[in-house]
């Protein structure tokens, strides 16, 4: 499978969000990466319900929404109704990760949990059987725009083996501080979905940055 493009809607221009999400739509992208933060779990605040509508109203492609918040079960379902077709939740935020995932996907949506740069990859390994995806971060959650973490491509690997052994059907997202630089490493190393903020909208012609990190080398 060739990896997947979703670009970051976190670094768009809010001002100009409609035309930001043209644009996405116009390009060789694939998903929406949509960033929920609550100024709890992460140490920023994003956007909620009503701006995802707006944003799913006039997408052509899935949202892939991120959810950076303290007790996500209590908003699974919520999600769904404003748009989300991928939903990740942080290893770090669920207790009963096995249940979130299984009301994930009873929901129709594509289930994912994201961790942490801190947290081992093998804590995964009870849940990867049950996932379609699963999201790396390569930096800490809450902010766009952060360093690549270069310990990054080991955990990937790690992660890779996992997937091979466990679900090969699964998906894994990489998401912060990815670039052109960056990009064709992280597919080697086993990255199935690019995950850009930064780099795409502030590129001076985001269409292209995307086809570049779609067709690399
Ligand atoms: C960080 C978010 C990322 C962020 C990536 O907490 O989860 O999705 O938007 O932004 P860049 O690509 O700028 O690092
Ligand atoms: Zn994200």
């Amino acid at each position: 499978m060739k990896h997947l493009v979703a670009p970051s809607l976190l670094a768009a221009d809010f001002l100009h969000l409609g035309k930001e999400v043209e644009m996405v739509n116009n390009s060789n992208a694939d998903l929406f990466h949509v960033d929920v933060m609550d100024g709890h779990f992460v140490p920023n605040i994003s956007f909620g319900f009503s701006i995802i509508k707006q944003i799913k109203s006039i997408a052509k492609k899935p949202l892939d929404v991120h959810l950076m918040i303290s007790n996500p079960d209590q908003y699974l379902r919520d999600f769904r109704e404003a748009g989300a077709d991928w939903l990740s939740v942080h290893y770090e935020t669920c207790p009963h990760l096995h249940r979130s995932i299984q009301q994930i996907k009873e929901l129709n949506m594509k289930a994912g949990v994201v961790i942490n740069p801190h947290n081992n990859v093998e804590l995964l390994q009870g849940i990867l059987p049950d996932v379609d995806f699963v999201l790396l971060m390569s930096v800490n959650p809450g902010f766009g725009g952060q360093a690549f973490i270069e310990a990054t491509y080991e955990r990937l690997q790690q992660l890779a083996i996992m997937k091979k052994n466990l679900n090969p059907n699964m998906l894994i997202e990489v998401d912060g501080g990815v670039n052109q630089e960056n990009a064709a490493a992280l597919v080697d190393a086993g990255a199935d979905i690019l995950v850009a903020g930064s780099a795409v909208f502030k590129a001076s012609d985001p269409v292209r940055y995307i086809s570049g990190l779609k067709n690399l080398g």
